[in-house]
């Protein structure tokens, strides 16, 4: 197994049991607030160090980029790990038990490992660049043939971002003139694991950072999938308005957001 693949795994592993645990002792979570709807907790705190203690060990030079410590520069600045050490947190804070965590190996600017768990259910979802993705130990592919009209999209809403909310809203009326529903999940992670899986058959959201997306991004395209910006280029790991699916249905679902769009997005 490639050696960074095999440490991803066990990074996320021990956070996976950290999660769970916390989330079992529900009186021990301590909650504070980062910004306006958005939360951390002690338990995000626990599995980050955790995973980065792992890392470390064996590479102590790569750059580390990690949601609540932020990003430490190794010597080796081309190696980045991209780390979400508990994606929905809202969820996990409500006693809500869907979450993950989540971490992405770049590679000069390119994702090559990606590895996001789901403690609650032990899903394991992995890709490596070139190699495929995987759910556990069976190969992720995605199903060409689906359509917007009776789709199933998974899509956060903005709540950090309250501006963007009309906008969201405009594409929801939209797309549901096609779709058959949405789903909010309230981890981006794992709903980009959930189109690679063919469980939701596409995703888009508004705003989310690198560390949300940057290992489900590369799992949908290993399953065969396509994902994009608003306007169908590259940006979204640092812009952070997203579209993943189907080759098919993500051109479909552009195609519907493109009268929604402001200056601001496209550009
Ligand atoms: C959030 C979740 C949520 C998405 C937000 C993210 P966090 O991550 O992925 O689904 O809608 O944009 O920030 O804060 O729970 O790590
Ligand atoms: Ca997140
Ligand atoms: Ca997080």
């Amino acid at each position: 197994m490639n050696p960074m693949l095999n440490i991803a795994i066990r990074a996320v592993r021990k956070a996976g049991n950290i999660v769970a645990k916390g989330f079992e002792r529900r009186d021990d979570i301590q909650t504070n607030q980062k910004s306006t709807n958005d939360y951390v907790t002690n338990i995000d705190k626990a599995a980050e160090a955790a995973i980065i203690e792992i890392i470390r060990k064996s590479y102590p030079e790569h750059t580390i980029i990690a949601e609540e410590s932020g990003a430490s520069e190794g010597k080796e600045s081309d190696i980045q790990w991209v780390i979400d050490p508990l994606d929905g947190t809202t969820n996990f804070v409500k006693g809500l038990p869907h979450f993950s965590i989540s971490i992405a190996v770049r590679v000069k600017g390119r994702t090559e490992i990606a590895v996001v768990y789901d403690p609650i259910r032990n899903e394991l979802f992995t890709a490596v660049r070139g190699e495929g993705a995987k759910l556990n130990e069976y190969r992720l592919r995605i199903d060409n043939s689906s359509e917007l009209t009776g789709a199933i999209l998974a899509t956060g809403f903005p709540f950090k971002i309250k501006r963007y909310v009309p906008i969201h809203l405009n594409m929801v009326s939209a797309l549901i003139e096609d779709c058959a529903d949405f789903r909010r999940t309230g981890s981006a992670a794992l709903d980009l694991c959930y189109v690679a899986a063919g469980r939701v058959d596409a995703y888009f959201e508004m705003g989310v950072k690198a560390w949300d997306c940057a290992a489900g991004d590369l799992i949908v395209r290993e399953a065969g999938g396509l994902v994009t910006d608003f306007v169908g280029g590259h940006s979204y790991l640092t812009k952070g308005n997203i579209v993943a699916g189907s080759a098919r249905i993500t051109k479909q679902i552009l195609a519907k957001l493109q009268p929604c769009l402001t200056d601001e997005i496209k550009n």
